[in-house]
């Protein structure tokens, strides 16, 4: 005999969250936060790079919060080590469920922080405070967290969904300019997978955008998230559509590990994205001069558009058959049919193609 009995869970969390978009609002974002969510004590996650910015600063005013600092800043700090080290410090601060993580930073930080939260205590709320291109565009919208083992990038990780974004572009105008310029990869991504519109507001405005004019800057930041967020709330969990924000990164992700990290995720992501449109010609996916458009366009971001010749061709295959999309170690690459349309095969966004089909793409690259 086998007894049975169903348990319902009802959603626990928050199933809404909002973006705010503004310049300059580093500094009133405090009373903000306190009114917003005052039942909660506050603990914020940064790196030294926001210290030097003065950003930390500027968040804080006169309080004094309870804050992590995370040394040196970027993915070498991105494991679980620093992820115990959070932990421990929020609990050396007698924090406890009703703590809200505040993550101020890049990538690396809203990475880790978001994770830290998911399993603090067993969830506690993380609010999002970007400051780069690429985590404005891409990593702190849609709950991906996560921090890296020896092995592979995000070995541990949860989809943790933040109780609010608040993105003050301002933040970008200490951002080194070849950290500034690879993050706008993510937006070109954005323009190509979904919207030709956004592609013509980019190649119109590049110049405006890397002169950093708040008002484009913006512009930017609202089109990515619409477009990021359309597609989270589609397919949250990445079952299928959430896999074309993989655009470039089957080939991307291979190149960023095959450089040993030397290449910013943007810059591999750009030669992933130039693969794709190799790949979408082969397969005739392509119209006339459409590679060329996304060719100039990174072209004029300075990223780079061809593979560094020190890359092992055999390595880089290696690293694509073990892409998380890959199945039975057959690439998939998600690819495109016309600008801003993204090509659908069988219900499937991400597509296999014939390894010695990549094997030319990348002798072409
Ligand atoms: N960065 C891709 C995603 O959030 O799904």
């Amino acid at each position: 005999m086998m007894l049975e009995h169903e348990i319902k869970i009802p959603a626990s969390t928050a199933n809404s969250y909002p973006i705010r978009i503004a310049t300059d609002i580093l500094g009133s974002l405090r009373a903000r936060i306190e009114a917003d969510f005052a039942g909660y004590n506050k603990f914020v996650v940064t790196d030294e790079n926001l210290v030097s910015a003065g950003h930390l600063q500027k968040l804080l005013g006169q309080r004094d919060v309870p804050t992590f600092i995370i040394s040196p800043a970027g993915e070498t700090s991105k494991n679980i080590d620093t992820a115990i080290s959070i932990i421990e410090a929020m609990e050396k601060a007698y924090l406890g469920r009703d703590t809200l993580v505040v993550a101020l930073g890049g990538g690396t930080v809203g990475d880790i922080a978001g994770f830290a939260a998911a399993v603090f205590k067993r969830g506690v709320p993380v609010l999002q405070i970007p400051t780069t291109t690429v985590a404005q565009a891409d990593s702190a919208v849609g709950g991906k967290t996560g921090v890296d083992s020896i092995l592979s990038k995000n070995a541990f990780g949860a989809f943790w969904h933040p109780v609010a974004v608040y993105i003050d572009v301002a933040t970008l105008t200490t951002l080194e300019d070849r950290q500034f310029r690879a993050g706008l990869v993510e937006s070109v991504k954005h323009a190509i997978i979904a919207d030709s519109e956004y592609f013509d507001f980019l190649e119109g405005n590049l110049d405006a955008v890397l002169e950093r004019k708040p008002e484009m800057l913006e512009k930017v930041a609202h089109w990515n998230c619409k477009i990021k967020g359309n597609v989270v709330e589609a397919d949250p969990g990445e079952q299928n559509l959430r896999r074309i924000l993989n655009y470039g990164h089957t080939i991307g992700h291979a190149v960023e590990a095959a450089s040993g990290f030397e290449l910013l995720h943007g810059e591999a992501v750009a030669i992933g994205i130039i693969a794709a449109g190799l790949i979408e010609i082969e397969l005739g996916l392509s119209q006339p001069g459409r590679l060329d458009r996304t060719r100039g366009i990174l072209e004029k971001l300075g990223v780079p558009v061809r593979l560094p010749r020190d890359l092992a061709q055999k390595d880089l295959i290696d690293l694509i058959k073990r892409d998380k999309k890959a199945v039975n170690k057959s690439p998939r690459f998600v690819l495109i049919s016309e600008m801003g349309q993204v090509y659908c095969k069988d219900g499937q966004y991400a597509v296999e193609v014939a390894p010695d089909l990549v094997e030319k793409i990348l002798d072409k690259l």
